[in-house]
C-alpha cells in the first residue's frame, strides 16, 4: 500500500471508531508532515482522499475536520463476483429499451449517460463554431482526411504531455466520439469469435461494441474503489486465451472505481509479458475531485499495446460528437479503419474545439465543472442516506458523475426502472452492464446536473420505490 493509502486509512479507522468525532479537527497539514515524517504531497493526497469519501472537510482558516454527515452516508458495495466462463453478448434489446426510455426529456434523467448541458460552455463554442464555418478553407474539406485536424491532434498531444504521457501528434486519430475509437480499436486487435476481457459490471457500450463483432465476454471481478481485480484477471489470462482487454482506469462506469497507481503498473507489466492489447476507456479522467490528476495506464506503456480512448463528448462539447484514438503500435491501422468506416469527422467541429483549447479557458471550465460535480456528488449521496432503505449500499466516486448502489437482494432494478418511469424518472437498472444479466438488485444514479427540489423528490420516490419491494 502507498504511503498516502496507509496514512487515508489510519484516520479513516481513527473517524470510524468515534475516535475523532465529527465537527472535530484533524491534526494540521504541517502537523503531520513533521511528526511522522512525511512529506506534504503525502498528507495532502490522504487528506483529498478523506475528503472525497465525504469523511473530512476542509473549512476555511481551521484546517480540516470531520465531516458533520459522513455517518449518514451509506456503506460502499462490496466487490463484484463474476461467472467464470467466458459469454456471448446480447444485451442489444434491453439496452436500447431501457436507452429510448432515457431520451424522454420529460423524466427526470437519474438514469442518463450524460450530465447537464447547462454546465457546459456551449455558447462560446458556438462562437467559434460559427467562425469556423464562415472561414473554412475550402480545401480543409478534402485534405482534413484521418488521421484528422492537425491542429486539434497537436493540442490533445500537448495535454497528454501535461499528464505526463508522450504521444506523438502523428499517433492521435480524431473519431466521432470515443464510442467509435473504441469500436475501430476493437476493431484492430481482435477477429469475430475472439475473447475480450471487459470488467464486471462494464460499460454497456463496451458489451454492445462485442455484441456487434460477434466477440465473448470475459467479466472480471471489479473492485468499487479500485477498479478491475488483478488477481482475478491474472488467473483469468492463464485459462483462456483472452485477445484484448477492454477497461477503464479512471471513475470506471458504471462503478466509479479509479485503479491506485501501484495497480496501474502491475496491468500495463502483466499484459505486457503476454502480449496481450489494452483499450483502455478513458472518457471521464479529466472529471477527478481533489488536487491530483489521474494518470492514464498510457502513461506506463512502453511498446505501444495501450490503445487510449478519449473523448470530449463528457467534459466540454457532448453533441460535437469528437473523441480521438491513441493506439500506439496499431495507430496506422486505426487510421485506415477509421478511412474506411466513416471517411473523416466533421471538419468544422474538429476546427471550433482546436480553437477553444488553444484560447486557455478550458482549465477554468475544468475547474468550474470537476466543483459542480463534487457538490453534487455530496447532494445525493446524502439524499441516498435519507430516502433509501438502510441495508443500502452505494459508491464513493472521486470523480465522473455516476453513483452505484447496491440494493436489498429482493428489489428486482428492471421493475423499479419500470415502477420509476411511470412516476416520471428514468435509471439506470444493473442487468444492463452485464453480458449475463448480473447486478439485478442494483442500479446507477447521474448526479450531472443541479440539484433541484425535483432530482431530491426523484431520489426519494425512487427510495420509497425500493424499499416498497
Ligand atoms: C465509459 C464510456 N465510454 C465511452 C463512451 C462514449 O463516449 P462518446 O460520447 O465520446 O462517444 C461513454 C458514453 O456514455 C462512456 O460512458
Amino acid at each position: 500500500m502507498t504511503l498516502y493509502r496507509e496514512l487515508a486509512a489510519e484516520v479513516a479507522g481513527m473517524i470510524e471508531s468515534g475516535i475523532l468525532r465529527p465537527g472535530e479537527k484533524i491534526p494540521s497539514v504541517r502537523n503531520m508532515c513533521k511528526r511522522r515524517k512525511l512529506s506534504q504531497s503525502t498528507v495532502l493526497q490522504a487528506y483529498h482522499e478523506l475528503e472525497d469519501r465525504g469523511q473530512i472537510e476542509a473549512r476555511p482558516r481551521s484546517g480540516y475536520v470531520v465531516s458533520a454527515y459522513w455517518k449518514d452516508m451509506p456503506r460502499e458495495p462490496a466487490m463484484s463476483r463474476s461467472p467464470r466462463a467466458a459469454t456471448t453478448v446480447a444485451v442489444a434489446d434491453l439496452v436500447f429499451d431501457i436507452l429510448d426510455a432515457t431520451r424522454n426529456r420529460a423524466l427526470v434523467p437519474l438514469g442518463s449517460a450524460f450530465p447537464s448541458p447547462l454546465l457546459f460552455p456551449l455558447p462560446r463554442l458556438a462562437q467559434l463554431l460559427g467562425g469556423v464555418a464562415r472561414h473554412l478553407d475550402p480545401w480543409a474539406t478534402v485534405t482534413d482526411l484521418p488521421p484528422g485536424s492537425w491542429e486539434l491532434r497537436r493540442q490533445i498531444a500537448r495535454r497528454y504531455l501535461m499528464a505526463g504521457v508522450q504521444v506523438p501528434v502523428e499517433d492521435i486519430v480524431i473519431t466521432s466520439g470515443a464510442m467509435e475509437a473504441l469500436n475501430l480499436c476493437l476493431q484492430a486487435v481482435t477477429q469475430p469469435g475472439d475473447i475480450v476481457a471487459v470488467e464486471s459490471p462494464a460499460f454497456y457500450g463496451a458489451l454492445q461494441a462485442l455484441e456487434r463483432r460477434g466477440l465473448r465476454a470475459l467479466e472480471v471481478p471489479t473492485h468499487p474503489r479500485d477498479g478491475v481485480e488483478l488477481d482475478s484477471l491474472e488467473r483469468m489470462l492463464r485459462k483462456h486465451d483472452v485477445k484484448a482487454c477492454w477497461f477503464m482506469s479512471s471513475f470506471q462506469n458504471p462503478l466509479g472505481g479509479s485503479m491506485p497507481e501501484e495497480n496501474r503498473q502491475r496491468l500495463v507489466t502483466l499484459l505486457k509479458a503476454r502480449d496481450i492489447p489494452l483499450i483502455e476507456d478513458d472518457v471521464y479522467s479529466e472529471l477527478y475531485f481533489g488536487g491530483e490528476p489521474p494518470r492514464p495506464l498510457k502513461a506506463q506503456d512502453r511498446s505501444g499495446l495501450v490503445l487510449h480512448c478519449g473523448s470530449f463528448s463528457k467534459c466540454l462539447a457532448p453533441g460535437y460528437r469528437i473523441g480521438w484514438a491513441a493506439p500506439g503500435r496499431y495507430a496506422r491501422q486505426v487510421e485506415r479503419l477509421k478511412f474506411t468506416a466513416s471517411i473523416s469527422t466533421t471538419v468544422a467541429a474538429q476546427e471550433a474545439l482546436a480553437r477553444y483549447l488553444g484560447e486557455g479557458g478550458y482549465e477554468y471550465h475544468l475547474r468550474r465543472l470537476r466543483q459542480a460535480l463534487q457538490t453534487q456528488q455530496n447532494q445525493m449521496l446524502q439524499a441516498i442516506g435519507r430516502h433509501f432503505p438502510t441495508q443500502t449500499r452505494v459508491s464513493r466516486p472521486r470523480g465522473g458523475y455516476f453513483l452505484w448502489l447496491e440494493l436489498p437482494a429482493a428489489v428486482d432494478a428492471l421493475e423499479l426502472n419500470r415502477r420509476a418511469a411511470a412516476q416520471g424518472i428514468s435509471i439506470a437498472p444493473g442487468p444492463m452492464f452485464s453480458a449475463k444479466r448480473q447486478f439485478t438488485n442494483c442500479i446507477r444514479l447521474n448526479y450531472g446536473h443541479p440539484w433541484s427540489q425535483q432530482i431530491e423528490d426523484a431520489v426519494a420516490a425512487v427510495g420509497r420505490l425500493a424499499a416498497a419491494m
